[in-house]
């Protein structure tokens, strides 16, 4: 056992899925805050909060080994005004919320992650980003992101560690951008997308999880850190391993014209392809962490298989 209690706020989603997956065996019990009520699944269990107000959910935090905050309304939609606002709210105020519960405890989570993005940095296509010497972009997502961060950071809790885990494009089985990508390789539509040399900074579920058990373990890791593998690929070279893994001998390209009618008929942003993430794990890979999964063929082969 590695802990005692661990709390994923918004973990009836995606990664939280993945994390309380992993972390079942290794805890005493995974403590799941959701909108919506589930059924207990061995030492799993959610309980139901309304992310707006303290509620007897607050007792959850009691001698917690840590806080994981995973709420955010999913960005694959259209960025219009309604959808801006919820994307801001959604991840504003359960920060918030959950930084006011903390203070609140008698004793308190002694880590408090929020699960942020890397799509704070700006677009680079020249120099990859690392904590230290990426330079923050502009625009909505961003801001989305500089918002994120400032109410995680305002938060008063001296007595529980904080980081924001700059988040990758996350890569797994089940969920997330993957099955999309590679349905699309199926179809023969898995080219290069725009010109395909924007980067893709990638991470593969399994160390998603190895991660945030290494701050658990490394308490002189605090403040912000960028949870991407190491090696950052084109748009051109991921499309490439997709297809190669699928067997797919073609793939259509798709240029940002066609991505753009494409992104308008289905609801999306042609922002989440085009942007180019070109991020860097420097503190990981300085305080020691070693990647399961560095290279992206073997996190493609890994996924596909
Ligand atoms: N997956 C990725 O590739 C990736 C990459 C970078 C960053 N991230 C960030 O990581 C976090 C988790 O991602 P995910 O892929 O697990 O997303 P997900 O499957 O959509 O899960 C997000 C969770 O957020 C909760 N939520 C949504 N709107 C909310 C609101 N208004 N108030 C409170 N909770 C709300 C939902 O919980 P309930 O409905 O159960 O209450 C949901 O389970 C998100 O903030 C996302 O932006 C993900």
């Amino acid at each position: 056992m590695i802990a005692n209690k661990i709390v994923l706020a918004g973990g009836n989603g995606y990664l939280g899925s993945v994390l309380a997956e992993y972390y079942s065996p290794r805890c005493v019990e995974v403590v799941l805050l959701s909108r919506r009520p589930a059924l207990p699944r061995g030492n799993i269990r959610t309980v139901v909060w309304d992310a707006l107000r303290e509620g007897p959910w607050v007792q959850e935090l009691e001698h917690a080994d840590m806080l994981i905050n995973l709420c955010g309304k999913n960005v694959n939609c259209r960025y219009n005004e309604k959808n801006r606002s919820e994307i801001v709210s959604s991840r504003v105020v359960p920060t918030t919320l959950l930084g006011r519960a903390i203070a609140a405890c008698a004793a308190p989570p002694a880590l408090w992650i929020n699960v942020t993005s890397a799509t704070i940095y700006r677009h680079a296509e020249d120099r990859p980003q690392d904590e230290e010497t990426g330079e923050i972009g502009s625009g909505f997502s961003i801001d989305v992101c500089n918002r994120w961060e400032e109410a995680f950071y305002a938060a008063p809790t001296p007595a529980t560690r904080k980081v924001a885990l700059r988040m990758g494009i996350v890569l797994g089985r089940r969920d997330g951008v993957f099955p999309r990508l590679r349905n699309m390789v199926r179809f023969g539509l898995g080219g290069k997308q725009g010109n395909g040399r924007q980067y893709v900074s990638w991470i593969h579920e399994h160390d998603v999880a190895r991660i945030t058990e290494w701050l658990l373990q490394h308490p002189e890791l605090q403040g912000h850190i960028n949870c991407v593998a190491p090696s950052a690929v084109t748009n051109a070279e991921l499309m490439r391993h997709l297809r190669q893994a699928c067997k797919m001998p073609i793939g259509l390209p798709a240029p940002a014209w066609l991505l753009e009618i494409g992104a308008l008929l289905i609801g999306t942003e042609t922002e989440l392809i085009l942007k180019s993430r070109w991020v860097t794990p420097k503190r990981l890979l300085g305080s020691g962490f070693k990647f399961r999964f560095e290279k992206l063929e073997d996190a493609v082969r890994d996924v596909v298989g």
